[in-house]
């Protein structure tokens, strides 16, 4: 399967949102990222519910939603009614993580669990083939802009690994300092889906810096 590619609508221009999501409606991009943040789990915050139900409404594509919040599961209902399709929570922020798993994929999204960096990928091991994806933290989450942690190249491999030795159909997203520097080493060590803010909106194309990076690993064959 070739890779996808979010882009990550927090490093948009929200006084032209509209436009944003023409952009990437039109573009070769597979998601949208949207990343939801609650001053709690994360040192800052974004936006709730009720914007990415107004997202939805411009969206053309699937919504992929990062929730860095503290106690996801009291809100996985009301994203899932916004109209998020993928729901992702931190493994960080969940004691009951297979509760919340499974209330994700009740709801009807697909499930995926989010790592930060200091998280290391086989504390995933016992939940893995109940996850529709996995989001590998390439900076601390909170905001767009960072330096891609290198790091994470070591885990993605050993999350392609794990879910090769167990043969799941989980995905694997990387987050954070994505861009055309980096993303062939990131999809040789395993990734199927890059999510790039920055590297995308602050290009001075983006629909072209979203097809470059679709079109990287095709030529030369990178499978995962
Ligand atoms: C960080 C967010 C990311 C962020 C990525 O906490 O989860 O999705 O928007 O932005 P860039 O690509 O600029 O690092
Ligand atoms: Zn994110």
């Amino acid at each position: 399967m070739p890779h996808l590619v979010a882009p990550s609508i927090l490093a948009a221009d929200f006084t032209r949102l509209r436009e944003a999501f023409d952009m990437v409606n039109r573009s070769e991009a597979d998601w949208f990222h949207l990343d939801v943040m609650d001053g709690r789990f994360v040192p800052n915050i974004t936006f709730g519910m009720f914007i990415v139900r107004a997202m939805k409404k411009m969206a053309e594509k699937p919504l992929d939603v990062h929730l860095m919040i503290v106690e996801p599961e009291k809100y996985i209902q009301q994203f899932r009614d916004a109209g998020a399709d993928v729901i992702t929570v931190h493994y960080e922020a969940c004691p009951h993580l297979h509760r919340v798993v499974q209330m994700i994929r009740e709801s009807g999204a697909k499930a995926g669990v989010a790592i930060n960096p200091h998280t290391p990928v086989h504390l995933l091991e016992d939940i893995l083939e109940d996850l529709d994806l996995v989001c590998v933290m390439s900076v601390n989450p909170g905001f767009g802009g960072q330096k891609f942690i290198y790091n994470s190249l070591l885990k993605i491999k050993a999350l392609r690994e794990m879910i090769i030795r167990q043969n799941t159909n989980t995905l694997i997203e990387v987050d954070g300092g994505v861009g055309l520097q980096n993303a062939e080493k990131i999809l040789q060590a395993g990734a199927n889906v890059l999510v790039a803010g920055s590297s995308v909106f602050r290009s001075e194309n983006p629909a072209e810096t979203i097809a470059q990076l679709k079109q990287i690993g095709q030529d030369k064959g990178i499978a995962v």
